[in-house]
């Protein structure tokens, strides 16, 4: 096994591992809508139904970013594959570093033949390979989109990780002028800030992935597996850095024009996707809580999505709402903390 191999099957098990998920620090419970007692709908009327990347999705749910396919993640991947196909969702793929530079052989689009796949490199991979590694991992899964995963936290956690991050902005510039698929860009689990989102919209990329704090916490996994007392020490106030989804989505609805957001960082059932719908978002991601079945079979996954997407319908009947759009302008409870949304 590769050290990227070993890395990657480490990130699994700790992302198993409830010690590293801070849902407690997210703002998603003090999001309330206002309860409707008479919601003057048909539960089986409610529509979300979806377009994402100009295709038709049964609701606003992508699978979150978790392995490029290298060693028995395959089987994950092939689960993941099978019941987007089934349940006609969004997939995003985890890094292809890995795989491409092991020359592994990319068998995802055989099990999702039209599903809408997302390509995935990092930040700094694509400063340094360029258009042509971005090239290499979009056509090895005739990817839909390429997504860029931005870390700068996650790699200063890591042991080895990449603590050079000039030139990205630059290169994420080049593929959106120069590749046919559209660009995505993403953190991992400390948010996207408005600046920074400006940059990225000033490039030509097409979706920002907030990926806020409240998720699974990468910098503790990382730690986990980072044997230097002293870089454990250093990175140790950083464990809880970064803006969380709600607030993420909250500062990002203040632009002028609607983005193409998709939300995600903590979102773990259909309330919490109705929340990101009504906060600004055109889709969400849940990438942990599609591990464990994963791991299952490809029927534990067509379940979990079908129970998000129930929550989903059932939020908007409880709130008379038979539509995404009307979501939008569903009545919030005033919270302390978010009062100005
Ligand atoms: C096991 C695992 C592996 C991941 N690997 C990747 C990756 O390779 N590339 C990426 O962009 N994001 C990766 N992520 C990050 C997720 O896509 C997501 O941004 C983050 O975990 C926050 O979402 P969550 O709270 O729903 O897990 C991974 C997540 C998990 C759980």
């Amino acid at each position: 096994m590769t050290d990227i191999q070993k890395r990657k099957e480490d990130h699994i098990n700790l992302a198993l591992d409830r010690s590293h998920q801070s849902t407690a620090g997210n703002n998603f419970d003090e999001i309330c809508f206002e309860p409707s007692a008479i919601p003057e709908i048909d539960l089986n009327s409610v529509d979300i139904n979806c377009t994402f990347l100009g295709r038709q999705c049964s609701a606003p749910i992508i699978i979150g970013a978790m392995t490029g396919g290298c060693d028995h993640s395959d089987i994950i991947n092939k689960n993941l594959a099978i019941a987007a196909e089934y349940c006609r969702v969004p997939l995003a793929l985890g890094s292809q570093r890995a795989s491409l530079e092991l020359g592994l052989p990319q068998k995802i689009r055989s099990w999702a033949p039209n599903t809408v796949l997302l390509g995935n490199l990092g930040g700094t991979q694509v400063a340094c390979g360029g258009i042509d590694l971005a090239k290499e991992a979009i056509d090895s899964i005739e990817a839909d989109g390429l997504m860029i995963h931005l870390n700068p936290l996650q790699e200063l956690s890591q042991p080895n990780g990449d603590h050079n991050w000039c030139g990205v902005l630059n290169a994420i510039e080049k593929c959106c002028r120069h590749l046919d698929v559209p660009i995505l860009a993403k953190e991992v689990g400390v948010g996207i800030g408005p600046t920074a989102a400006r940059d990225l919209l000033s490039v030509g990329v097409a979706w920002l992935e907030t990926a806020g704090f409240g998720g699974t916490n990468w910098v503790t996994i990382e730690l986990a597996r980072n044997d230097s007392h002293k870089e454990r020490e250093i990175m140790q106030p950083f464990i809880t850095w970064g803006m969380s989804t709600c607030e993420v989505l909250s500062e990002l609805s203040k632009f002028d024009e609607p983005l193409n957001l998709i939300a995600s960082g903590g979102v773990r059932h259909g309330l919490d996707v109705a929340r990101c719908i009504r906060l600004g978002a055109k889709m969400t991601a849940l990438a942990q809580p599609f591990l464990s079945p994963a791991i299952d079979s490809s029927s534990a996954v067509i379940e979990k999505i079908e129970i998000v997407s129930e929550q989903l319908k059932r939020t908007m009947f409880l709130t008379g709402k038979n539509s995404l759009e009307k979501l939008k302008e569903a009545n919030l409870l005033k919270s302390p903390r978010l009062k100005q949304l």
